[in-house]
């Protein structure tokens, strides 16, 4: 045999296994979606990356897209994210769409990272977002729509943390401390990797950055304060929403969250593993100027993007992976021998025609081996019509489960099969 040419690194294969956890998973999105009054859109895979050179931010544009030039010499990105092409929508039909605008979506995106568990470079995203509701309040909505789906999978606030911030009041705070605003994408920068690296290699960055040493003792302690959200009318309110709502549980104040785009303008969040294990499963937050930043008018958005691989990992993690059926068709018609191939042929398309699933062995091979197939594949009930019984006008259906064999006038077969599958 040759050598079998390796798929793309960071990409996934979709074995049947794989893909009934995928079409699982985009069920439930759908449901606690479309519970909330969200209507499912999608966008292209491929766009201009002068779309998202507007405001995703340097690394995700310069470090991470999947960029090629066209045959016609546009410069051209697989879709690392959702939202710029969303607001590209929006400012698009501006006029006509009907505000506020609820929608979500689920389907492929693509980053050149290194791949490691939870981080694929080829992943799912479900997002949904909230556009043209200004006020922060509504913010509250999308941070209960994780909460709900969280809640629908049975991962609790033990399992899952929620952690909210807001940027504005981390750009008061900056201030605060001395720095200035020429440094503050440096700094958020900074915030974000504070979990990802070493304290003094965080020093390090720090100083190499231009910030002094007064100013990156400061910024610890203001990373450590929990009780920094009493200073920001928008998160007590929010809070308090979402107390009156019964999800307060899952929700924490963490001035480390600030995200990694560059377009979020207020609450931004993200939910994680409660003991920190693993990358985010999901982030989100309000973006005051995208649409804008795309050619509309200015218009304000909230959302996030829920990722497939983190929750798969976190759902093995909280042993609450479902049992999920790979094989569509629990029965299957044996052919007798070569001759009766057709009258098989013919047996299922009569079963399907009543409903029933139906795999009919597409050759004739000893019986003992459509049997064996069978039960590999998991089949309920298989199908026998042998000489003697076709002389008589009968038929057999053999339950693989309880091995227990029915003889029936070949006219009651699907009849008998509805009833003993139901
Ligand atoms: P993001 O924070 O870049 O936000 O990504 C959201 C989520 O996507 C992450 O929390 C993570 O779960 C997942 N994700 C990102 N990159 C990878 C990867 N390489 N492998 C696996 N999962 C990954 C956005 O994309 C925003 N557009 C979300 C948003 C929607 N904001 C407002 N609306």
């Amino acid at each position: 045999m040759g050598e079998i040419v390796q798929r793309v690194k960071g990409t996934r294969d979709f074995y049947p296994e794989e893909m009934a956890f995928r079409s699982w998973l985009y069920g439930q999105i759908r449901e606690v979606s479309e519970r909330f009054g969200y209507q499912e859109f999608d966008a292209p895979f491929l766009e201009k990356l002068e779309l998202y050179a507007a405001k995703s931010g340097e690394e995700l544009v310069k470090e991470q897209a999947f960029v090629f030039t066209d045959r016609g010499g546009s410069e051209i990105s697989l879709r690392p994210e959702l939202t710029p092409s969303l607001a590209r929508m929006v400012a698009q039909r501006q006029k006509e769409l009907v505000y506020p605008l609820r929608l979500w979506s689920f389907g492929p995106f693509w980053r050149y990272e290194q791949p490691q568990k939870g981080r694929t470079r080829e992943f799912f995203q479900w997002n949904i977002d909230l556009i043209g509701a200004a006020g922060y309040q509504s913010d509250a909505e999308l941070l209960a729509i994780c909460a709900a789906f969280f809640q629908q999978l049975g991962v609790t606030p033990q399992h899952t943390r929620i952690n909210v911030n807001n940027r504005r009041l981390m750009d008061a705070q900056l201030r605060k401390i001395g720095v200035d605003d020429a440094l503050k994408p440096t700094v958020f920068r900074m915030i974000d990797r504070r979990d990802k690296m070493r304290m003094d290699a965080w020093r390090t960055y720090g100083q190499e950055q231009g910030l002094t040493d007064a100013v990156i003792d400061s910024l610890v302690t203001l990373l450590e304060n929990k009780a920094l959200w009493n200073e920001s009318p928008e998160l007590v309110e929010i809070f308090s929403i979402l107390d009156r709502m019964g999800y307060a549980d899952y929700f924490d104040f963490d001035p480390q969250v600030i995200r990694g785009l560059l377009y979020y303008t207020g609450t931004v969040f993200e939910a994680r593993d409660a003991a920190r294990d693993g990358r985010a499963l999901l982030g989100g937050g309000r973006y005051e100027n995208l649409v804008g930043d795309v050619g509309g008018d200015p218009l304000s958005g909230v959302g996030f993007a829920m990722c497939d691989v983190m929750m798969q990992v976190a759902l093995e993690k909280y042993g609450l992976l479902p049992e999920l059926a790979v094989q569509p068709a629990r029965i299957v018609v044996t052919c007798f021998d070569a001759d009766s191939l057709a009258d098989s042929y013919a047996t299922a398309v009569e079963l399907r025609a009543a409903g029933l699933n139906t795999i009919c062995y597409p050759e004739f091979v000893k019986l003992d081996k459509q049997l064996k197939y069978a039960n590999r594949i998991g089949a309920k009930f298989v199908v026998i019509a042998g000489p003697d019984e076709v002389a008589a006008g009968k038929i057999t259906v053999k339950n693989l489960e309880t091995r227990e064999q029915t003889t029936m006038v070949r006219g009651e077969l699907a009849a008998f099969l509805k009833s003993a599958s139901a």
